[in-house]
Order: C-alpha cells, then sequence, then structure tokens
C-alpha cells in the first residue's frame, strides 16, 4: 500500500482527516495552543518595557556554568541514570529536609524541567476521566495537561479577597467520585499568593478523606519575601508529590532541569512514567545544577532581595493608579493586580488592555491567559530594573486614563 503523502484532505469538526479517511493528528492534541502570552510578544515594539516573562532576569552562579562545561569538556556527554546522578539527588534530597527531615536520594527523581516534572507525575495517576482539581488562575500547563491525559478539569478559584489563597471548603464541596487529584502551586504563578499552615493541613486533610493524590508545584519555594513562610507538602501526607525546578531556582530556564519527590513506592512508578518520556535527565546539566545547589543561598539571596524591593516599588506604584488594586505578594516575582475601567463597549477586559498597553510600549500578560478567573487582572512579571518597572507603570497611568469614566 502506499503512503498518503502528507497533505490533510479535509477539516470536520475541527479534526483533520487524511486521504483515507483517518484523524490526521491525536485527538488528544485537538484545541491545544500556545499560551496566550505569546501574543502580547508579537506586538512588542523594540524598546518595549517587558513585564511579560515568566523567568528571572539573572544568571545562572558561575560556578554552574563552569561545572557544566567542565562536564562536557571532561566527557561526561552520555546517557546518565534514569533518576538522575547520585550526588545531584543526595544534594536535592539534602535541600529538602527543611521540609522532611526522612528526605533521601531515593525519594528524588531528576527530570528535564518542572514541566516535565508535572507531565510524568500525571501520566503516572491520572487516567481517562479522572478529576484533577487545580488553581483558576494557574500556571498554563495545568489545564493542557490535564486534558491530554482525558482527565477531567475542576478548577477551584483564586480570589485577589481571599489573597489568593484557596477557599478549602469550596474545593471540598467541588469533590466528586471521579476526584484523583488536587494541584497546589504555592507561591503561585500568576498571583504571587502563597497558602497558609492551615490551608495546607487543610487540603492534606480533604485529600485524605477522599483518598486523593496531591501534587505540589514549589518551583518557587525559595522566592519568599520578609515575614512569609512556604509551608511544602513534602512529608505532610504519603500521596504527596512534590515538583520543583532549578528554573526560578538558579535563573536557569533554558538549562531544563528539575526534580520529583515522594514517598518510595510512588516515586519508583513515576521513575518509569518519566523514564518512557525522557530515558534520563541532560547529564552535564545536572553537574551544572549541582554545582549551582553546592553554592547554597548565596545567589538565591541576592536575587530575592532584589526582587523584594522591586515588589515594594511596583505594589506602590500601581495602587497609586486610579482603577487598580495590587496586593503586595509574598512571594515569586509576579504582581496580579484587578483593575475596573471602562471603554466605549463597557467593562474593559484583560485581553483588550494587555494588547492597548503592548501597542503603547508595555508588555505584560492578561490574566485570562492563566484561566478565566484571571479576567479584570494583568500579570506584571518583576524581571525587570526598576527604572523599567517605573516607566512600565508611567505607560500604564498614561494608556488607563482614557478608559476612566
Ligand atoms: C508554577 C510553575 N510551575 C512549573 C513551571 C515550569 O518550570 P520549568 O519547566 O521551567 O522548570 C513554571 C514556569 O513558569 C511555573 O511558573
Amino acid at each position: 500500500m502506499t503512503r498518503a503523502p502528507f497533505d490533510p484532505a479535509i477539516v470536520y469538526n475541527k479534526q483533520i482527516i487524511s486521504r483515507t479517511g483517518v484523524p490526521m493528528f491525536s485527538s488528544r492534541m485537538n484545541g491545544k495552543e500556545l499560551s496566550g502570552i505569546r501574543k502580547m510578544f508579537d506586538l512588542a515594539m523594540v524598546d518595549s518595557v517587558n513585564l511579560g516573562l515568566g523567568e528571572p532576569d539573572f544568571q545562572p552562579p558561575k560556578e554552574a556554568i563552569d561545572a557544566m562545561e567542565n562536564a562536557m569538556r571532561g566527557g561526561l556527554n552520555k546517557y546518565g541514570p534514569t533518576n538522575g546522578i547520585l550526588p545531584l539527588r543526595e544534594a536535592i534530597a539534602f535541600r529538602m529536609k527543611k521540609y522532611w527531615k526522612d528526605a533521601s536520594p531515593n525519594h528524588v527523581v531528576v527530570t528535564t524541567s518542572g514541566t516535565e516534572a508535572l507531565f510524568s507525575a500525571m501520566l503516572t495517576i491520572v487516567d481517562s476521566g479522572d478529576g484533577v482539581h487545580y488553581p483558576d488562575p494557574r500556571f498554563v500547563m495545568y489545564e493542557p495537561h490535564t486534558k491530554i491525559l482525558g482527565g477531567v478539569a475542576i478548577p477551584y478559584k483564586l480570589a485577589i479577597e481571599n489573597a489568593f489563597r484557596p477557599d478549602v471548603e469550596e474545593m471540598e464541596r467541588s469533590m466528586t467520585d471521579h476526584s484523583k487529584m488536587i494541584i497546589v502551586n504555592s507561591p503561585n504563578n500568576p498571583t504571587g499568593g502563597m497558602i497558609t499552615r492551615q490551608d495546607r493541613d487543610d487540603i492534606v486533610n480533604i485529600a485524605r478523606e477522599h483518598d486523593l493524590f496531591i501534587l505540589s508545584d514549589e518551583v518557587y519555594d525559595s522566592i519568599i519575601f520578609t515575614g512569609s513562610t512556604h509551608h511544602s507538602f513534602l512529608g505532610q501526607y504519603e500521596k504527596a508529590i512534590l515538583a520543583n525546578s532549578f528554573s526560578k531556582l538558579y535563573a536557569m530556564t533554558g538549562w531544563r532541569v528539575g526534580w520529583l519527590a515522594a514517598e518510595n513506592e510512588l516515586i519508583r512508578k513515576i521513575s518509569l512514567a518519566h523514564y518512557h518520556l525522557v530515558a534520563c535527565p541532560n547529564t552535564p546539566v545536572e553537574y551544572g545544577a549541582l554545582a549551582a545547589l553546592k553554592t547554597g543561598d548565596r545567589h538565591i539571596d541576592t536575587m530575592v532581595r532584589e526582587f523584594e524591593e522591586r515588589r515594594d516599588v511596583i505594589t506602590k506604584r500601581i495602587n497609586e493608579i486610579p482603577g487598580f488594586h495590587a496586593l503586595a505578594p509574598p512571594g515569586t516575582f509576579y504582581s496580579f493586580p484587578s483593575f475596573d475601567l471602562h471603554g466605549s463597549k463597557g467593562r474593559l477586559k484583560a485581553e483588550e488592555l494587555s494588547m492597548e498597553l503592548a501597542r503603547n510600549g508595555l508588555i505584560c500578560s492578561p490574566g485570562t491567559a492563566f484561566g478565566p478567573n484571571g479576567e479584570y487582572h494583568l500579570r506584571f512579571s518583576f524581571v525587570n530594573n526598576k527604572e523599567n518597572i517605573l516607566k512600565g507603570m508611567d505607560i500604564l497611568e498614561e494608556v488607563t486614563k482614557r478608559y476612566r469614566s
């Protein structure tokens, strides 16, 4: 039989059908788009102030770069252990002991990013028809990952009125017979909100009661500001899975390295999903990540101090702009203010406003890029110097003048 060339014949019901009558692509990928944040970049001008990015404007520690280079020059360019090299798993386990005193290298799988960590965990747990509870607004991957696996999305709301903390009673009421997993992300992207110790314990109780897994995305656990405390799910519950990443920890988003941690049996099972996705992490990058961990908190502290100063600058300035209300986020590098402005077509929506800002030289993300509850919010990443942040806020003030009633 001759194979049909790559020439889709018809589009039927949003599905491309090949000439032999078979759907060209898997239904799993139907309706999947790149994140809405990308649209803003297409409108950007050369000298735009960019507060749209989800990555620190710092470089990884020099020690990490040297170690990765040395690993490559020293011939460490081959496949490595599926779960990651032992010294790195030891260093990660040591770091996690502040949350879980029993953490050991056997509880760790090094992944090729936080994104892979999340997907490997979900691939292990989520079957067709399983309910996955995740925040709205939320990190852009939770919904597509759930749907690719045939899971049922059950968003729980994060509202500015509740400091972007989950309403655990509402979460409990949303449980169904098919509920399988709760995803928690604290500190949270895009809101900058964090759960309290009580929230954490209440969520563990709900999970225990309904026999659910908790997938705890803690990739911002190092970016916590004065007076706030991170409450990890690690070691709190036998069905808790931690997903973490070096991306924000050491400003190495392009290196693609993260990790998973869970109790023995659970992590063994997840390791199989990870193996079938990527076989093993990236060997030279692992040596770089190990060297970064050995520098301790020095690099992180410098970055977090700078983010905290910028957090104070941006929060104060946003709140001076009529129609805007911003909380001071206790962690992350995101501000997620709400706004109430009116144009000729009624109340101004997040996407329209962020496009107008982009046309005027300020790049940010519309809250709706993170889910329907992000409507009437913008996300500003304070990953730019204070001068540019203030310049960006001047643009915000100027552009929004025309929408005030
Ligand atoms: C909440 C959250 N989780 C996970 C990730 C994924 O991080 P990475 O894949 O770079 O490790 C991100 C990245 O922005 C994030 O914001």
